[in-house]
């Protein structure tokens, strides 16, 4: 791996999930010159990784028209009806030329010619694809093979983007404070060495991915703390929507399980939700039961749960399967196995975990933001096609959809008018002492970041929780930017400060929003 202190792109990507592969995918089919980064040691490891459920695209005897209703009902109708149009009427042909005849994804079939659609709950038609319950795994692995192909693209691994370099803020030539302000390219730290380097990019595009891990439960792996809306939120990009954040109504309970997701494909496979006692609930709360919208499935596990002072509901699926689970499920029954649960034989306990932010750094229709050459795809971005809650499975295809649009946008409209050079900026500043920072503060850290958010700002809301939760916040930070001021720069420490921004950014806006809706419930 190179050891220049400064690099030079065309595009710079931030990120490398199903957004990011598929923007520096399209880059690198027109012949940019591409940087990719990612935190991560394996370039795969990203929310995408872990998608089970899989894409949306059209059904049989299904059209846009339908789509776009069943994204706007699940939505509560505050979404974005350009940016709907857009997934509902692209979505397929990009499914189809991208993922099936470029990366050769090879989709379940109900018959050697016909592909096979599952169902979630708010679509009014089975009509996502799927790799059984390991979708995301094989999407992933085919979008890193395809970039490797390129001579033009370079794969960081292991490289934590710090802060987006924006002019005229970083600039050390006085004449840049007459520009327009704008990204040209970021900070990024070496994890291994544990130097910041500089990379240089005519646009950035963010596709950092969500947030969930400030919340104490969640879906998401380890990584998904939210550094893209930190980073933009400082550098001066809107930010909306951030207290929409949904939560899967269904990760399995156990300790050591790190919110390992139960498919919503598995309602959509027939099981249904049974309290401890092992009777059914959701006819109580909504007439599509098990099926209704991903927000009232999780206020009625979590109503169930405060009622009967328990920890967790079970999900049925053996009693209602008439099919092979083994084979449907093979992923979800191996990892329940793993934990001494026989999905075969036994309901499998659940509880709802942060899993998605609808809102984040507003992008036009070509991912675009409001800071010049900053572009942002995927879950760190708000398109406004969620609106207040996302719909099952449009998440890749948000991703697959955006990401492309972004790096086309780019290609037809390069201009590499201005080039910034390492003496053109600050140097990343080090400080003297540079101690090692103590694992037990940082951990202790976010375990009151993550237990705020939980208990004050999660599933069901109140004004006073949200106040709390503020209050609380706003003097961690103060804490954790005064603590970590003079520490060894790590990537730990890097996330923190982006975790308690996050988490702040949450809590405002919903503090800010008194309408209860979609998945930003208010109880009063
Ligand atoms: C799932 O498989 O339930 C997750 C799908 C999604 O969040 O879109």
């Amino acid at each position: 791996m190179s050891e220049e202190k400064s690099l030079t792109a065309d595009i710079l990507v931030i990120g490398c999930g199903i957004a990011g592969a598929s923007a520096a995918l399209e880059a690198a089919k027109s012949g940019l010159r591409v940087i990719v980064v990612t935190k991560n040691s394996k370039l795969e490891e990203s929310n995408t990784y872990y998608a089970q459920g899989g894409i949306v695209s059209l059904g049989h005897d299904d059209y846009p028209e339908l789509l776009k209703e069943d994204i706007v009902q699940s939505g509560d109708g505050i979404n974005n009806p350009a940016a709907v149009d857009i997934l509902a009427s692209e979505g397929k042909k990009a499914v189809d030329d991208i993922l099936i005849k470029d990366l050769k994804i090879p989709f379940a079939r109900s018959a050697p010619d016909s592909l096979d659609y599952a169902q979630e709950a708010g679509h009014s038609r089975r009509r996502i694809l799927h790799i059984k319950d390991t979708t995301g795994k094989t999407v992933e692995e085919r979008f890193i093979q395809a970039l490797k192909k390129y001579s033009n693209v370079k794969l960081l691994a292991d490289h934590t983007a710090v802060d987006l370099l924006t002019i005229p803020h970083h600039s050390k030539n006085p004449t840049f404070y007459y520009e327009e302000p704008h990204c040209v390219g970021a900070y990024v730290l070496d994890n291994e060495s544990g130097r910041v380097r500089t990379i240089f990019a005519h646009y950035t595009i963010l596709a950092t991915g969500g947030c969930g891990t400030v919340y104490l439960y969640t879906s998401n792996p380890r990584g998904a703390i939210g550094d893209g809306y930190a980073m933009a939120y400082r550098a001066g990009a809107r930010i909306v929507n951030m207290e929409y954040i949904q939560f899967h109504p269904t990760s399995l309970f156990h300790r050591d399980a790190g919110g390992f997701l139960i498919s919503e494909t598995v309602r959509g496979e027939g099981a249904r939700l049974k309290t401890k006692e092992g009777k059914t609930f959701m006819e109580n709360y909504n007439k599509k039961r098990e099926l209704a919208p991903r927000d009232e499935v999780t206020r009625a596990i979590y109503e169930e749960m405060t009622n009967s002072n328990s920890s967790y509901v079970y999900l049925d699926l053996v009693s209602y399967a008439k099919f092979d689970i083994r084979k449907r499920f093979p992923n979800i029954y191996r990892t329940c196995l793993e934990y001494g649960i026989d999905i075969t034989k036994e309901p499998i306990p659940v509880v709802p975990a942060a899993h998605y932010c609808c809102g984040g750094v507003l992008v036009d229709e070509w991912g675009k933001s409001s800071l010049r050459s900053l572009f942002a795809v995927g879950e760190v971005s708000c398109t406004g096609v969620h609106g207040a809650n996302r719909l099952a499975s449009t998440s890749l295809l948000e991703g697959l959809v955006w990401g492309t649009r972004a790096s086309k946008y780019i290609a037809s409209h390069f201009n590499p008018a201005v080039s910034y050079k390492s003496s053109d900026i600050h140097e990343w500043y080090y400080p003297e002492k540079g101690e090692e920072v103590d694992p037990a503060l940082i951990n202790q850290d976010w375990i009151s970041i993550r237990s705020t958010m939980w208990n004050y700002a999660g599933i069901i809301r109140t004004k006073k929780r949200l106040e709390r939760a503020r209050a609380d916040l706003d003097y961690l930070r103060h804490r954790i930017e005064k603590f970590y001021k003079e520490v060894k720069m790590d990537a730990k420490v890097v996330g923190l400060k982006h975790g308690i921004l996050v988490a702040q950014l949450i809590t405002y806006a919903a503090l800010g929003n008194p309408v209860s809706l979609g998945s930003h419930y208010l109880l009063d």
